[in-house]
């Protein structure tokens, strides 16, 4: 298959006609997969409404089947044809958050969307992207369309048209190239089919927003086994993950560099995944310092960009140095646990240890 790219302004004009945008569009009406920016992260499109179309998703990223897809809109106009009912707290999240990085599960409508993308399920993940490009090309293609992030099953997600070439080149129909995404890590994924609503993925809207709007959150209690501790050293599922190991460290400066220098002493090459205040004042073989620890919105934009530079580099392991779990750091530890696969180093005695 020829993967076609086409670059567009980021800051596509809404009273202008993009000829690439309505090639896309046409394309995505025929049944095909392209990708497209949104202000998360690179989706990959269908048409959510054809089993054909959506095969193409699951077919390009290598993707279980049994994972369901988020259907991206670029009008709430379009929710009354898609899920049975809007309630009041959704409402509010709506009016408050969308366009903007946060799906919302609702009960769906029957007989409208491929039974891929719910996955059989009787509810379904929507959002509306904060992004022009993925806006105009929804409104272009008249269609719903599922998108999940455009990289290979279990790679980092694709921030940039590059990283979305790098991984699916020849499996996809056409890269609609927008320049590099703001925030860097998925939506937040919260079902308001339970009350209260409960958050089921950490994402670009935090905890705190959402208390904030609606009152009383749940978080799915799976989410704090994972967040933390190697509580399921079991599990080996990773996701998000470079080639090379990676563990997570908590622990002091000291430490870490000691921990650096030892697997060395083993002929180890390491590399090194921490905010820039921490990469200022260490040593390894390669070091990617991602975002500042005073702004941790700049570590999740950079987050995937960060984890795929080690790819490039000969290392034998990678260190990521974890961030505080508040705010948007929820779900930068939820991406890296998964990337580390529940690999974790801690120093002993460390006061904020468990
Ligand atoms: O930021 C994003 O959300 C990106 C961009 C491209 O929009 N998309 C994305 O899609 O991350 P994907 O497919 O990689 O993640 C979909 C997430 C999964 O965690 C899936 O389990 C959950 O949404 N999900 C989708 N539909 C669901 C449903 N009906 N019930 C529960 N979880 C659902
Ligand atoms: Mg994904």
């Amino acid at each position: 298959m020829n993967t076609t790219m086409w670059s567009v302004d980021k800051n596509v004009d809404k009273n202008n006609d993009y000829p690439q945008i309505k090639k896309a569009a046409q394309l995505l009406r025929d049944g095909h997969t392209i990708a497209f920016p949104t202000e998360t992260v690179y989706g990959l499109g269908a048409d959510a409404t054809s089993d054909q179309a959506v095969s193409g998703i699951f077919r390009a990223k290598g993707r279980p089947s049994d994972n369901p897809l988020i259907v991206h809109i670029y009008s709430t106009n379009q929710l009354s044809d898609l899920v049975q009912h809007v309630d009041n707290l959704s409402q509010a999240l709506i009016e408050q958050f969308w366009p903007g990085p946060l799906t919302l599960i609702f009960t769906k409508k029957e007989g409208v969307f491929s039974e891929k993308v719910t996955a059989g399920l009787d509810t379904v993940g929507i959002r509306m992207p904060d992004h022009p490009v993925a806006l105009a090309l929804i409104e272009a293609a008249q269609k719903p369309i599922a998108a999940p992030s455009a990289n290979r099953s279990g790679k980092p997600s694709p921030t940039s048209a590059e990283h979305v070439y790098h991984d699916l080149n020849g499996r996809i129909s056409g890269i609609v190239d927008g320049g590099e995404t703001g925030v860097g890590v998925e939506s937040t994924v919260l079902d308001c089919t339970v009350t209260p609503p409960m958050i089921l993925r950490p994402g670009g809207i935090s905890y705190e927003q959402l208390t904030a709007c609606i009152g009383p959150v749940d978080v799915d209690p799976s989410l704090d086994e994972q967040a933390e501790q190697p509580r399921s050293p079991g599990m080996k599922y990773t996701h998000y993950a470079p080639v090379a190991p990676l563990y997570i460290t908590k622990g002091s400066d000291l430490w870490l560099q000691e921990t650096i220098v030892s697997f060395q002493q083993d002929g180890k090459k390491v590399g090194l995944l921490a905010p820039m205040e921490t990469i200022s004042h260490m040593q390894a073989d390669f070091m990617v310092a991602c975002g500042s620890e005073d702004d941790l919105s700049t570590t999740a934009h950079s987050l995937y960009d960060s984890i795929r530079a080690f790819d490039n580099e000969a290392v034998d392991i990678i260190l990521a140095q974890s961030v505080e779990l508040r705010g948007i750091g929820v779900a930068i530890m939820n991406r890296l646990v998964k990337a580390a696969g529940h690999k974790w180093l801690i120093e002993k005695n460390d006061p904020t240890s468990f």
